[in-house]
């Protein structure tokens, strides 16, 4: 009997251990907990927060989080339309994409004059930022979304960002281009991103350009 009850105190003792240390869990990461939230996406991502320095989370990595969607690949098709409003004579800065990214072959077939830069080239969208560029044009990753968007337009110059309708739904988008002109070059189909080189025939929803200063008037509507 007082077997029992000792293993009973130990179990709880252990259940009290286990909850306090996740209270101090979400104390600690406060911060990250309220960049989530007002994150809030309408497509649910699981966050897989990377955690460089042992368990310690900072609110800087929730920058380098990678989600599900981040790994998706632009066709060729899904950029050209975009070729009929991009002016010539001006440098075009692809953040997102390495070398062979379909922004960089079909904007640089057409004779622009490009700038691709990506992470895995240890230039990171949030600090670097090339000397002379006019025009960023680019499928972004999906995760922290809002901050890609802040920086792009923080630069006051144009933007042609493809990103998931869906988005629309959310409040960050309103916040951002409340007094910013948000432009939407718009498409009938369903994009069909690549994800290890495989076409993905399930895609949900929807993608447009999310522009600024770019397109002749608010929304334009394209098929391919
Ligand atoms: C949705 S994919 C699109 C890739 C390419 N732009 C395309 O459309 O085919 C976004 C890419 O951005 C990269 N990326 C993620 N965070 C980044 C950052 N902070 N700076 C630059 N590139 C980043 C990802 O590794 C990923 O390859």
């Amino acid at each position: 009997m007082e077997n029992k009850m000792d293993y009973k105190k130990e179990l709880l003792k252990d259940f009290l251990k286990w909850f306090d240390g996740g209270l101090n869990y979400l104390r600690d990461n406060n911060k990250l907990i309220e960049e989530y939230l007002a994150e809030s996406e309408s497509i649910p991502i699981e966050p897989q927060v990377k955690k460089p320095n042992g368990n310690k989370i900072n609110s800087q990595s929730i920058l380098y989080s990678v989600g599900n969607n981040d790994e998706c690949y632009t066709p060729a098709y899904a950029v050209t339309p975009l070729l009929e409003f991009l002016p010539k004579g001006k440098i075009y800065w692809l953040p997102f994409d390495k070398n062979d990214s379909n922004f960089v072959r079909v904007l640089a077939n057409s004779g622009h004059n490009i700038i691709n830069t990506h992470i895995e080239y240890g230039q990171d969208f949030y600090i670097y930022e090339p000397k002379e560029w006019d025009v960023i044009v680019s499928n972004p990753p999906y995760t922290n979304k809002r901050k890609i968007f802040e920086r792009a337009i923080s630069f006051g110059k144009p933007f042609a960002l493809l990103m998931s309708n869906t988005w629309l739904n959310d409040s960050a988008p309103k916040q951002l281009f409340a007094n910013v002109d948000l432009q939407l070059l718009m498409f009938e189909g369903r994009i069909k991103f690549l994800s290890n080189g495989v076409v993905d025939n399930k895609i949900t929803f929807s993608s447009s350009y999310f522009c600024y200063n770019l397109l002749p008037k608010q929304i334009i509507m394209r098929s391919f």
